[in-house]
């Protein structure tokens, strides 16, 4: 049974310094890849209330929607294609203050201001998926968001 996740009050920050480790605990004993996918994007939709956090996988030239937390989302985006794709196809973290400002933002869901999308790397560098983390507000991310997103990101790969 999966142990309760204790992450309330602080700071940004704080929160993440404190959920890094129980995600790596909740994480550790599973290695099918779509329970701790599911698992990470209920932690983090938990922990910080984003309009939408979740994952799309690689599949031959496309992004395949996977699991996530908040309102229906597209199933499939092309390489190169919207922030996720764009993230996929330059292999890097995108954080986009304004959805409206990036060219080619796909819109899900109007509600969506600003969003930060963090690649999923194998062993080799290749990018096997993106983690997608949505706002209703507008800039809501920042270097810490990024670089603690991709922390969990790299501890997703490792569980694989
Ligand atoms: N906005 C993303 C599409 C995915 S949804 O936000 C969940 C993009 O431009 O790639």
């Amino acid at each position: 049974m999966a142990e309760d996740l204790l992450v309330s009050g602080g700071c940004k920050e704080e929160r993440y310094h404190t959920l890094l480790p129980q995600l790596r605990s909740l994480l550790a004993g599973e290695t099918d890849t779509v329970a701790n996918l599911a698992n990470a994007a209920a932690a983090l939709k938990e922990t910080f209330g984003f309009f939408w956090v979740g994952f799309y996988r690689v599949k031959k030239d496309e992004l395949v929607l996977g699991p996530f937390q908040g309102p229906v989302a597209c199933t499939r985006i092309a390489r190169g294609r919207g922030v996720c794709g764009t993230a996929w196809a330059e292999n890097r973290t995108l954080v986009v203050p304004d959805v409206d400002a990036f060219p080619g933002h796909i819109a899900c869901s109007s509600l969506s201001r600003s969003e930060i999308v963090v690649p999923l790397r194998n062993a080799a560098g290749e990018v096997w998926g993106v983690l997608d983390v949505d706002s209703d507000r507008l800039a809501d991310f920042d270097d810490t968001d990024a670089a603690c997103l991709e922390k969990i990101c790299n501890l997703l790969t490792e569980c694989l």
